[in-house]
């Protein structure tokens, strides 16, 4: 068992990473709709990640004899007016979840749970490659995006993303 807290602040973020899954399936859905399958593949793999990140907090909470509680998971609302705005809304979401999970990790140190630490400290690294690996993408767009040719070419790019499966395991 562990701590209510913890345990209450683990569950939450199983939800939280099934909606940045919803949330990353959408702007997947908006470059669908403009023609730009190369982005929308980067998005659908990114909505796969996040869908094993809900399953790992899920498994660490049944692995810890507590009981997950499925909740309802929040509509995406963004509005979406240009190909910059999912990138630059990816990267204030991923900070977001960044600020949770850190937040979670300073409350199970709070109450000594290291086992709970460590399980995060996998998903404090990954977030901070979530983060460069969107920045880095920002970047490109403005430097190459903005130009038929060179968004032609980064949509080319990013159709070559494969699925990795996340390296750790519960
Ligand atoms: Fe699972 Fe991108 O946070």
């Amino acid at each position: 068992m562990l701590n209510t807290k913890i345990a209450q602040l683990l569950n939450e973020q199983v939800n939280y990473e099934f909606y940045s899954a919803y949330l990353y399936l959408s702007y997947s859905n908006y470059y669908i709709d403009a023609g730009l399958e190369g982005f929308a593949n980067w998005y659908t793999i990114q909505a796969q990640e996040e869908r094993a990140h809900a399953i790992l907090f899920l498994e660490y909470l049944q692995h810890n004899g507590e009981k997950v509680i499925f909740e309802d998971i929040e509509k995406p609302t963004d509005i979406l007016e240009n190909y910059l705005d999912p990138l630059k809304k990816s990267l204030e979401h991923e900070r977001l979840v960044t600020s949770k999970i850190n937040n979670i990790y300073h409350e199970a140190a709070a109450v000594k749970d290291y086992r709970t630490t460590q399980f995060l400290d996998w998903f404090i690294k990954e977030q901070g490659e979530e983060e460069a690996s969107v920045d880095a993408l920002i970047k490109k767009y403005e430097l190459f995006g903005t130009d038929s040719k060179g968004l032609y070419l980064l949509d080319t790019e990013l159709a070559a993303r494969t699925y990795v499966e996340p390296s750790l395991t519960i």
